[in-house]
């Protein structure tokens, strides 16, 4: 059912504005399926690498500029799993933004880390926002024993956080800044430097696979402290699998031979300017995109703005030959890498054409953090039920709830559900959520 499931879909010859970064465009050589290896003499070891994959990790860390690199085959949710587990031995209380992906959601249960959420702000009232310096210092100053920042830069609308000031008041606090930077490997190649480590982040977790010409599953962590290097094999060898994918490996090793050898950086800068011409095409046509520092090579618009909302979205995008990366009823994400062809950008461009903004303002509101009655990893392991959004209200959430993508939980686990919560569900067509049993039927006041 996969396989056939799969070539069907290809039949269709959509134009590909999602993960991966080579778009199935046949950049992997056809033999990488034969080299299903595992661990032998030859093939060295994820977890005690000094061979063929330390030999990787070295090229990579140039790549990235990097103390240390260390490849994950299990996305960057391992590579995300390690960052907080190496963050986790320094203290267990760590800011986080709250628009941060499920992932590292749960390994803040598995880890028992206990989040204080910071609200980012949105200037536009559009996309998620980022964490200001501002909003990060007070935090800070309110959690003296905090021994970590965490966002998701760029954000899965393309937004780029200030990491340079979130750095310093890091630094001020002693403390250090994590970024999921799942979406922005490409970063280090573009015209500017932009990625989180040259920015001045001390670790940062890449799915390599999302923009880069990787096989989905590549990932890496990037360190640039020089404490933590000594143990992230220990920790990623603690959540990854036994049988990493040789496969997934030996891609990251082409990606960096592509990069380094076959003018892979040059491709990936000169694409800002095609992108950039149906950027303005969507400015002039009224359309509302994210503002601020952005990730280049990604096109958010607001579709909603333009009358086209819900599943309409997809309809007309279809009808285009196109695949977003992702609608989310409001807004459309596209991931442009060298892998799209001048056709894609064409359709995309034609796309574009068709719609019109109308471009009033949505008053920009910071919305109230929920009320958090337990630790995530309390919600996760305790005696649970599943209820209907409906018959959640008042309840504690057991796990986050979110649409994915984008993966960023509307409910964080531990929190209580209320009227406001609950109105966020059922936006984001979310049906029903894992509650904590409750105990003398008693209902939360909320
Ligand atoms: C912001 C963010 N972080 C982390 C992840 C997890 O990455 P992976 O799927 O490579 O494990 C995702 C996946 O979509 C993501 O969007």
């Amino acid at each position: 059912m996969i396989y056939k499931g799969l070539l069907k879909h290809q039949q269709k010859d959509l134009s590909p504005f999602h993960t991966p970064g080579h778009k199935n465009s046949g950049f992997m050589p056809d033999d990488l399926i034969r080299l299903d290896y595992t661990e032998l003499p030859d093939t060295d070891a994820l977890y005690e690498a000094e061979g063929i994959i330390y030999q990787t990790e070295l090229k990579l860390s140039e790549l990235f500029g990097t103390k240390r690199t260390i490849i994950s085959s299990g996305g960057c949710t391992l590579a995300i799993q390690t960052m907080l587990g190496l963050a986790r031995r320094r203290g267990k209380k760590i800011l986080f933004a709250r628009n941060i992906h499920r992932s590292a959601v749960n390994a803040c249960a598995l880890l028992d880390i206990d989040p204080v959420w910071i609200m980012p702000r949105s200037d536009s009232g559009f996309f998620t926002g980022r964490i200001t310096p501002d909003d990060a210092r007070a935090t800070f100053e309110r959690n003296r024993d905090a021994i970590a920042l965490y966002i998701t830069s760029p954000d899965y609308y393309g937004e780029i956080s200030d990491i340079p000031a979130l750095s310093r008041i890091c630094r001020e606090y002693n403390a250090v800044l994590l970024v999921d930077n799942a979406h922005g490997s490409h970063l280090a190649f573009g015209s500017e430097n932009l990625h989180p480590i040259s920015l001045g982040a001390d670790m940062s977790a890449c799915s390599l696979h999302k923009t880069l010409p990787v096989l989905t599953g590549g990932a890496v962590l990037n360190i640039a402290d020089e404490i933590s290097t000594l143990q992230a094999k220990q920790v990623m060898a603690v959540f990854g699998s036994t049988s990493p994918s040789y496969p997934i490996m030996a891609s990251i090793d082409i990606c960096c031979d592509y990069l380094i050898n076959k003018n892979g950086k040059m491709a990936y800068s000169e694409l800002e300017k095609r992108v950039s011409v149906i950027k303005r095409l969507a400015e002039e046509r009224g359309l509302i995109m994210p503002g601020g520092l952005c990730d280049p090579l990604r096109i958010c618009i607001n579709t909603s703005q333009a009358g086209l909302a819900s599943e309409n979205q997809i309809i007309y995008f279809h009808k285009h030959k196109i695949e977003p990366e992702f609608c989310d009823g409001e807004n459309a994400v596209f991931i442009c890498t060298p892998f799209n062809t001048e056709l894609d950008f064409q359709r995309l461009e034609k796309a574009v054409s068709g719609l019109n903004g109308n471009l009033e303002d949505k008053a920009s509101v910071i919305e109230k953090l929920p009320q958090v009655l337990c630790s995530p990893r309390e919600a996760v392991l305790s005696e649970s039920e599943r209820l209907s959004v409906k018959e959640s209200l008042g309840r504690i959430a057991a796990e986050s709830a979110c649409p994915c993508p984008p993966g960023v939980p509307v409910v964080m686990p531990g929190e209580l559900i209320d009227e406001n919560l609950l109105k966020k569900m059922i936006c984001s067509g979310i049906r029903d959520i894992i509650c904590i049993k409750q105990k003398n039927s008693v209902l939360y006041n909320c």
